[in-house]
């Protein structure tokens, strides 16, 4: 990725109506959902806004909880029995058309991943929604892995991800 993005928390701005990702219900919330989720504080939105303002990306993040029982036996067999597991959810996820296939899809996640790292409320896992095969694919190319019980979520324990980020930083 050659140009610099800047990511932060959306806030009312009528770049979101040029917001175009290829899929209109994505397009449409970032538009017309969004700051509500925020304001009734169902779902945070960060956008990475590129030089001109434009919007580029956006993703949203919530507190979720994931069943021990969900996880692989042996992520859980490292786990204390606790019945459920603290995790945050990246709800949506989506490029601008115009910056797809340069890596800020990957960044966006990454970002997700820092911020769960410094909430004070412990984080195990990201968790993500899939919406098709190729997001999970892109995903699964993220280290995401699948819930046996429901193939189209994925995590990522928030361990595997810092210790990404902190690779990358090398
Ligand atoms: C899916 C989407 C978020 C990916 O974002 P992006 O910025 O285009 O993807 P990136 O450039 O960050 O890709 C990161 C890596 O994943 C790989 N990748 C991308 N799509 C992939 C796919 N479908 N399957 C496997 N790998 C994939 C890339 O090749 C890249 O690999 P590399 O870092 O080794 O070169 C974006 O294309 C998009 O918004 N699509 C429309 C909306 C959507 O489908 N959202 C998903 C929400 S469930």
């Amino acid at each position: 990725m050659t140009q610099r993005f800047r990511i932060e928390a959306l806030v009312p701005t009528p770049a979101r109506a040029d917001f175009s990702c290829g899929v209109a219900p994505l397009d449409r919330y970032l538009r017309e959902q969004a700051t509500q989720d925020i304001k009734r504080r169902v779902a945070n939105c960060f956008v990475a806004l590129a030089d001109d303002g434009a919007i580029a990306g956006y993703y949203t993040l919530a507190a979720t909880s994931l069943p021990l029982t969900d996880l692989p036996a042996e992520d859980a067999r490292r786990l204390p029995r606790y019945p459920l597991l603290p995790a945050a959810l990246i709800g949506r996820l989506a490029i601008d058309r115009r910056f797809q296939g340069r890596r800020l899809g990957g960044a966006l996640v990454m970002d997700a991943a820092a911020r769960a790292g410094r909430s004070d409320p412990a984080v195990y896992a990201l968790l993500v929604e899939a919406k098709d095969e190729a997001a999970a694919g892109f995903y699964e190319h993220l280290q995401f892995r699948r819930f046996a019980s429901r193939p189209m979520t994925l995590f990522l324990p928030l361990a595997t991800a810092l210790q990404a980020l902190d690779r990358a930083k090398d």
